[in-house]
């Protein structure tokens, strides 16, 4: 069994006394040492995956509504809440996109990396002081022994994104769950990031679920990838044949709006029209209004799964270079 398997996942949105599905059926798995890249638009449902992964969505009007979640051969859907506390808070951990929101700005990054250690090993303050510099200087923050006593607010944006890596991996995580790491970073610095949690896994053996809008940084970074769109995956493939052999129109018009050069602002042919918002109903195939291949049976059924090869999966009616 993998690290992490996610099987028909699907999570909805308590509304108005309805329930709206957001994740629909979602399956997929990360081995140790792998990274999995999840990639989609605005609002099509990354981030309530990895909640519901880390067991966060408790108490919101979010919900899980079906599927499993086994996390190293335990079903962390019927665990008691004790232990999947213990699981959650030791042996996953998350990155966000925005740094600023998951540091205190009132406490040196120093003490908040030795409390984040000491929740979770028994240490006393000098032995987590050493950890805390330890893990500053294994993510490359220069000079970490003076670091440890700025302030969030005394750091640049990377490394403040550096300190919430450091804090993930206070735990010795056996899963990174990292939401839109980069997103808030400019190019450069977004590149070292990524290029650090590779070199962070080779050292730890750690599984990554990176989460990315953008195609380009999931390309350079994951073992395979799963594109998102509105709620369900519409592609699955191992990065390079993903790449090689692109299935979805919705893939496709991704891997046109990478930019080609860092300093491009607009994206380049961005894919037209918008995701249906939470509980527009669309008939059929839920991007079929927005793609330029679609045909009439896409406005009538919403396609199945279909396996290409044996490990890549599309759901689309007409797959791109395909004679289904
Ligand atoms: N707490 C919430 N209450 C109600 N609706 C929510 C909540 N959280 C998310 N949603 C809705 O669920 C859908 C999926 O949200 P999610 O945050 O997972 O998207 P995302 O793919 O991470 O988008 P982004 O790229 O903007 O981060 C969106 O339509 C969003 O409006
Ligand atoms: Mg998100």
């Amino acid at each position: 069994m993998a690290l992490l398997e996610v099987s028909n996942l699907s999570i909805a949105v308590a509304a108005g006394g309805k329930l709206l599905p957001v994740v629909q059926g979602i399956s997929f798995q990360v081995e140790a040492g792998k990274t999995l890249g999840i990639v989609g638009e605005s609002g099509c449902g990354k981030s309530l995956t990895s909640l519901a992964i880390m067991g966060l969505l408790e108490g919101s009007q979010v919900r899980i509504i079906g599927g499993t979640i086994h996390f190293n051969g335990q079903n962390m859907l019927t665990l008691s809440d004790k232990k999947r506390r213990e699981i959650m808070g030791a042996e996953m951990a998350m990155i966000f996109q925005e740094p600023m929101t998951s540091l205190n700005p009132v406490y040196r990054v120093g003490d908040q990396i030795i409390e984040a250690i000491r929740q979770h090993k028994k240490q006393t303050k000098q032995q987590a002081r050493a950890r805390a510099i330890e893990l500053l200087t294994l993510v490359r923050i220069p000079d970490a022994e003076k670091r440890i006593e700025s302030y969030p607010h005394q750091l640049s944006g990377g490394m403040r994104q550096r300190v919430m890596i450091a804090m993930a991996l206070a735990c010795d995580p056996k899963l990174l769950i990292a939401d839109e790491p980069t997103t808030a970073l400019d190019v450069t610095v977004q590149a070292r990031i990524l290029e650090l949690l590779k070199e962070l896994q080779q050292q730890t053996g750690m599984a990554i679920v990176l989460i990315s809008h953008d195609l380009g940084v999931i390309a350079e970074t994951c073992d395979s990838v799963a594109v998102m769109y509105r709620g369900k995956f519409v592609e699955v493939a191992p990065s390079a044949e993903l790449f090689s052999t692109v299935a979805h129109p919705y893939t496709s018009g991704l891997l046109s709006s990478i930019p080609v050069s860092d300093h491009e602002i607009d994206r380049l042919d961005a894919i037209p029209g918008r995701v249906p918002m939470l509980g527009e109903d669309v008939i059929g195939c839920a991007f079929h209004p927005r793609c330029n291949l679609a045909q009439e049976c896409c406005s009538l059924k919403d396609p199945e799964e279909v396996s290409l090869t044996q490990t890549h999966f599309t759901r689309c009616h007409f797959p791109i270079g395909s004679n289904l």
